[in-house]
């Protein structure tokens, strides 16, 4: 029989406590219903995640393509398919939900399945406006659920490297860092041609990769506030790119490539790139460049290999040194969806959220918005400045 959130006690502030003092071990034991809304390749991520999970059973997908549902339905054994995520949430009462639709349809569905009492896992970037979000953001709070963002790069090996260096204080204080992911040619195709409407995608390189990089250069400094953003978002290729993919109709909207100069607390600064189309070598490039008074790192990755990418700048014996981490190959590494997914499933398990409804998340959408906002406006603009 399948347990749901309906038989926790809540304590005091209406956190679920399973009966007890809580431990992921203890309610473990409990298995939660999830559902996965919008199947398309990031959905699919969540499908595999949740089945990879004890303790968890995937009960149902929703996915307006009926082709595409019946074969991710059929491919993965998922036992209830729906046209509607709302006749899901009102049938299912799903205790997770995964939210993998287009950037426009990301608040939506989130709220609704918040507001039925579901705690809600969503795609990056959370929602395409500060404003946007922020409505997310009240919706988890209104509901005490736990809303989070799926940052999966953080988890890659060799960012992992970098993070632990920095956490064994060998760094020192970071005072600045460069973070981009450039492509010469890699604006999203396989019909997803949302990716190149302001409308429906909120932006270009800058929202779908740069949020990444801005999330791992924000997580490696520690979480450092953000005071102010400078942008400039470009749109010099982008067309050519997409009139080969999407024939002389498309109509490509956003940037195609995105820099920014980011203002932190305590005179700390960043900088951050993303392209989908530039003159440069071929592939894609995860880049960071971090500076702390102590030690510096680089992390170069070429077409998402781990291996070899990472060098730390120490003085040892005297002399400036090198030092080459050995990072595992990324074949044998776990799939950073199923990282974040797990520590979404602990999350909800620990019956403690309020630290997790939705504000990272936020603090990345809000400062990509700003850049945005820098860029058409030709100023400096300070995060505030966003508030209403
Ligand atoms: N974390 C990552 O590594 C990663 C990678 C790729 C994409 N993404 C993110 O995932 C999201 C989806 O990207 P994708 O590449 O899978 O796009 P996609 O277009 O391939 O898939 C989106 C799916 O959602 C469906 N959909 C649209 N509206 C819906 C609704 N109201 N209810 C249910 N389903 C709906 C579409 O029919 C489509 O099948 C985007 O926000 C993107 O930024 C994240």
């Amino acid at each position: 029989m399948i347990a749901s959130l309906a038989e926790c006690r809540y304590d005091a502030r209406n956190h679920c406590t399973f009966g007890g003092p809580v431990s992921s071990t203890a309610a473990s034991s409990t298995p939660l219903k999830a559902a996965v809304i919008g199947i398309g390749w990031a959905g699919q991520q969540h499908v595999k995640a949740y089945q990879a999970m004890p303790g968890v059973e995937l009960v149902a997908i929703a996915e307006p393509n009926a082709t595409l549902l019946d074969q991710v339905q059929k491919e993965y054994g998922v036992p209830k398919g729906y046209s509607d995520f709302r006749d899901l949430l009102k049938i299912e009462k799903p205790d997770l939900v995964s939210v993998g639709t287009p950037n426009f349809a990301h608040a939506e569905p989130a709220i609704a399945s918040l507001d039925s009492g579901a705690h809600v896992l969503v795609e990056k970037p959370l929602a395409r406006t500060y404003l946007e979000g922020r409505s997310m953001v009240d919706a988890a709070i209104r509901n005490d659920r736990v809303l989070q963002v799926t940052f999966n790069q953080r988890y890659r090996q060799d960012v992992q490297t970098v993070k632990r260096f920095v956490d064994e204080g060998r760094m020192g204080e970071i005072y600045h860092a460069k973070s981009r992911w450039l492509r010469r040619d890699g604006i999203p195709g396989r019909g997803r041609k949302w990716f190149v409407s302001k409308e429906l995608a909120g932006g270009g390189p800058l929202i779908d990769l740069g949020v990444h990089m801005l999330d791992m250069a924000l997580y490696i400094m520690g979480e450092p506030e953000v005071e102010a953003v400078s942008g400039a978002a470009y749109n010099r290729l982008g067309q050519r790119f997409v009139t080969e993919i999407y024939g002389e109709e498309a109509v490509y909207e956003v940037e195609d490539f995105a820099s920014s100069f980011i203002r932190l607390a305590g005179g700390r600064t960043l900088q951050l790139e993303a392209s989908w189309a530039t003159y440069r070598e071929n592939g894609d490039l995860i880049n960071m460049t971090i500076f702390g008074e102590n030690a510096g790192a680089e992390l170069t990755s070429k077409n998402y290999q781990t291996q070899g990418a990472v060098r730390f700048y120490v003085d040892a014996a005297g002399v400036p040194s090198e030092i080459v981490p050995e990072i595992p190959s990324g074949a044998n590494s776990k799939p950073g969806h199923l990282i974040v997914a797990e520590q979404f499933v602990e999350r909800v398990r620990s019956g403690a959220y309020d630290q997790f409804r939705g504000q990272e998340g936020l603090l990345r959408t809000w400062i990509i918005d700003a850049i945005y906002r820098s860029a058409a406006e030709g100023r400096e603009i300070k995060l505030s400045e966003l508030k209403e």
